[in-house]
């Protein structure tokens, strides 16, 4: 779809040399021949993206249009065109909120160049709105994009932890969005006035721990020259964003979880404790669980920051979100770099939503960003991202059964730490998913006919025996489905054994 542009002028030449340029850059035009004409289109809920305005016009002139525009909240670009001569009008023209003027006749060269210009601001002017909210700490849960149903309910209990202040403990691999959750909870809750303060406990220097966390007090140790507040007590009325929280030193677990505990801290070198009342938000891409099983993160403190985990789903899970997320970052970047580029191929789509993103949503944002620089002309296509192209062609020619592939898709890293669990640490993980058993009870790793076998007859269950369903997400031909049927002896009615709400061997 591409952007449209309106051209406005009294003199029906001048239109149409204008709008026979706008028309070759590639825009769409709209044509009107009088500042009223102009006002009932830009008024009348046209997506009209900029218009090229004619300043000297009978009866409403352009002045008269552009402080219609100001009055209406309208904040359609404008780029104003004036004779030679009229420097008094420009001036009035940009303090009336003209994004840039052009002197007539105007050369195609600089009406480009002026567009794109405005294009470009306009389409960042969204994205500045999302900045502002993100300084100001008033991001919602509606600024983080998401088309996937995985998503989505991930995101309506993020709503409903919002409402409330109970601990958060988010959990997913590393670009998921954990930090632009973390900052919707606090702008969607009754504290998004008061301050969001995030600590990344992996960046503090061991020994400076406690006292960025909790403040300490003038001459508390050598270098301490100046008293300082912590970041809990900056964080009073507000909301504490613990990122990385796994990497807290021991010492540092001790203290924090007295703070929770008590509701207060005591400054490095202090005499007495300070009340404070914050909200903890906490993120890890950590095995917080395993941590806590090898003694390297506190039980007690695990479960006062992991009362309502949020599990973000990587990337590869919930590849409806590719398209939207890229359609995104696109028109963000391109505006950022002052290209062109406005557009996606299905073909490119269809690329990206196939590959794995090990990197996630970050991953994402810059391989967009890498095919923007790369792009020269409007549109994206699948040439613009080589790399992306060249794994997946890797990844399918990885000379294996085809059969192996859905299984090694299954044993990522949060399913093969599952199975390793007990069952009762299993049951704490319920959310993520159904799991795979890569050993048996012996301890020995299963056949691989067996885990095929699991595999398929999970997938039939799942996808309630729909055998094009199946095939597709197996990634095998049906032909190929049907016989595996047959050599595993499945009828495709087979439901799928159940471990404590996982799917496991028996
Ligand atoms: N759903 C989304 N909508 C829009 N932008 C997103 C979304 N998810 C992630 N992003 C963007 O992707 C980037 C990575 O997100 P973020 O920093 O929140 O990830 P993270 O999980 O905290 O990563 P890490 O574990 O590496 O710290 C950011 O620029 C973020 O704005
Ligand atoms: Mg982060």
């Amino acid at each position: 779809m591409s952007q449209v542009v309106l051209v406005v002028d009294d003199d029906p030449v001048q239109r149409r040399l204008v709008e026979a340029m706008v028309q070759r850059f590639g825009y769409e035009v709209l044509t009107a021949d009088s500042g009223d004409a102009a006002l009932t289109l830009l008024t009348g809920g046209n997506p009209i993206d900029a218009v090229v305005l004619d300043l000297v016009m009978p009866d409403l002139d352009g002045l008269g249009v552009l402080a219609r525009l100001r009055d209406a909240g309208i904040g359609t670009p404008v780029i104003v065109q004036t004779a030679h001569g009229g420097i008094d009008n420009v001036v009035s023209a940009m303090r009336a909120g003209a994004a840039d003027f052009v002197v007539k006749p105007v050369g195609p060269e600089r009406l480009q160049v002026s567009l794109r210009n405005a294009l470009a601001a306009k389409a960042l002017a969204g994205e500045l709105q999302r900045i502002k909210r993100k300084q100001e700490g008033t991001l919602t849960i509606d600024d983080v994009i998401s088309r996937s149903p995985a998503m989505q309910s991930v995101l309506r209990a993020v709503e409903k932890a919002a409402a409330s202040v109970i601990p958060v403990l988010i959990e997913g691999e590393s670009g998921v969005g954990k930090e632009l959750i973390a900052r919707a909870i606090h702008g969607s809750g009754g504290r998004r006035a008061k301050p969001f303060i995030a600590v990344n406990c992996g960046a503090l220097p061991e020994t400076l721990v406690e006292s960025i966390l909790f403040g300490h007090e003038k001459g508390a140790f050598t270098g301490a020259t100046e008293k300082h507040t912590g970041k809990f007590i900056e964080a009073d009325g507000g909301t504490l964003f613990l990122d990385e929280v796994g990497e807290l030193p021991l010492p540092a677990q001790v203290k924090l979880l007295r703070a929770l505990q008590e509701g207060e801290v005591e400054p490095v070198g202090g005499r007495k404790s300070v009340k404070v009342d914050v909200r903890i938000v906490s993120a890890t891409n950590r095995d917080l669980i395993a941590d806590v099983k090898a003694s390297r993160f506190r039980e007690d403190l695990f479960y006062r920051l992991h009362v309502f985990p949020v599990n973000v789903p990587p990337l590869r899970r919930r590849p409806e979100d590719v398209p939207e997320l890229t359609r995104h970052f696109l028109t963000r970047i391109a505006a950022e770099e002052g290209k062109r580029v406005r557009a996606i191929t299905g073909e490119a789509l269809a690329l990206l939503s196939r590959y794995r993103w090990p990197g996630n949503v970050r991953q994402l944002e810059n391989t967009v960003f890498r095919a923007v620089v790369l792009a020269d002309g409007e549109e994206i296509g699948v040439s613009e991202f080589p790399q992306i192209a060249a794994q997946i062609d890797d990844d399918n020619a990885t000379p294996v059964q085809p059969a192996l592939e859905p299984v090694t898709a299954l044993i990522d890293p949060w399913v093969a730490r599952e199975a390793s669990l007990a069952p009762a640490e299993r049951h704490s993980l319920a959310g993520m998913g159904p799991t795979l058993r890569l050993t048996d009870t012996r301890g020995e790793v299963r056949p691989l006919e067996d885990i095929e076998s699991e595999v398929i007859r999970f997938a039939l269950s799942h996808y309630r025996g729909q055998m094009s369903e199946v095939a597709r997400r197996l990634k095998i031909g049906r032909s190929t489905l049907y016989r595996k049927l047959e050599e595993l002896e499945l009828d495709g009615k087979e439901a799928p054994i159940k471990v404590n709400g996982a799917i496991g061997a028996p």
